[in-house]
């Protein structure tokens, strides 16, 4: 799937997400991508607000997913999985944090917002949105996200435009949206276990539902869902959509 023809560039707006899934109600084809220069009400995971001033990557693609149902709770990772390969093109390591945060060390380059719109049972599109600091942001923004989060420049010293990371991500969610049509969610799961923080076997807190539980992350299944060995000895399975927080713990 080539999606780079139908990438635009827009100026501010409330949340690319949001421009998107409009396009999408009103017919618009699989592939539609579209950046802003800034968001005035980007969304991040769990109703959690995305600081979003010039400079930084505001991407969002729609999809007209034919997939079976079990294979679509494999695209947040997927979308990670571009988002990484994507960095390492301009020489930054990432790994991904489940479900879907790109992580250099303990801070944040990016995040995956993955929206669907349901006709009863069926999936009418899905909206992936994904942010990724290109550059350090000014003034107070700085002071607040020192510690969480990164950047491409913060990494590299090297300034990456919007559009050429737009692309190089489009490009890589592409091959990995066909490999998953044509292949199912097992390679797409391969290449994110590869590239996930190197969490399992430790102790982990996840928020799930409102609850806070404990355990052990043993890794992700074959739908992407978490697996948390609880200190009783019981499996627990996190879906990605229920997952609020998800913390390493000590001890
Ligand atoms: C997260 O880590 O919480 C996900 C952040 C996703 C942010 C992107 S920026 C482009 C798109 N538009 C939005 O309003 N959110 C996503």
């Amino acid at each position: 799937m080539n999606w780079l023809e139908s990438l635009e560039c827009v100026g501010r707006v409330t949340s690319t997400n949001d421009v998107l899934r409009e396009r999408a109600r009103a017919g618009a084809p699989e592939g539609t991508a579209l950046i802003a220069e800034a968001q005035s009400a980007g969304r991040g995971r769990e109703g959690r607000s995305w600081l979003s001033p010039p400079g930084n990557l505001f991407l969002s693609v729609l999809l007209r997913p034919a997939l079976e149902p079990e294979a679509l709770s494999a695209l947040p990772l997927l979308a990670g999985v571009a988002v990484a390969e994507a960095s390492a093109s301009f020489g930054v390591t990432a790994r991904l944090k489940w479900p879907n945060d790109v992580m250099v060390g303990e801070r944040k380059l990016g995040g995956v917002l993955i929206e669907a719109a349901f006709s009863g049972t069926c999936v009418d599109f899905v909206v992936v949105g994904i942010g990724l600091n290109l550059t350090a942001q000014a003034g107070k923004i700085t002071e607040e996200l020192r510690d969480v989060a990164t950047s491409l420049r913060a990494e590299t010293g090297r300034s990456v435009a919007a559009l050429e990371a737009a692309r190089a991500i489009l490009s890589r969610l592409g091959v990995w949206y066909d490999r998953l049509a044509g292949e199912g969610a097992a390679s797409v799961l391969g290449a994110w276990r590869s590239a996930s923080v190197p969490w399992w076997g430790e102790r982990v807190e996840v928020i799930s539902s409102g609850t806070r539980v404990e355990g052990t992350a043993r890794g992700i299944d074959e739908s992407g869902a978490l697996l948390l060995l609880k200190d009783d000895g019981v499996t627990l399975r996190v879906l990605c959509g229920d997952a609020r927080a998800v913390r390493r713990v000590s001890g």
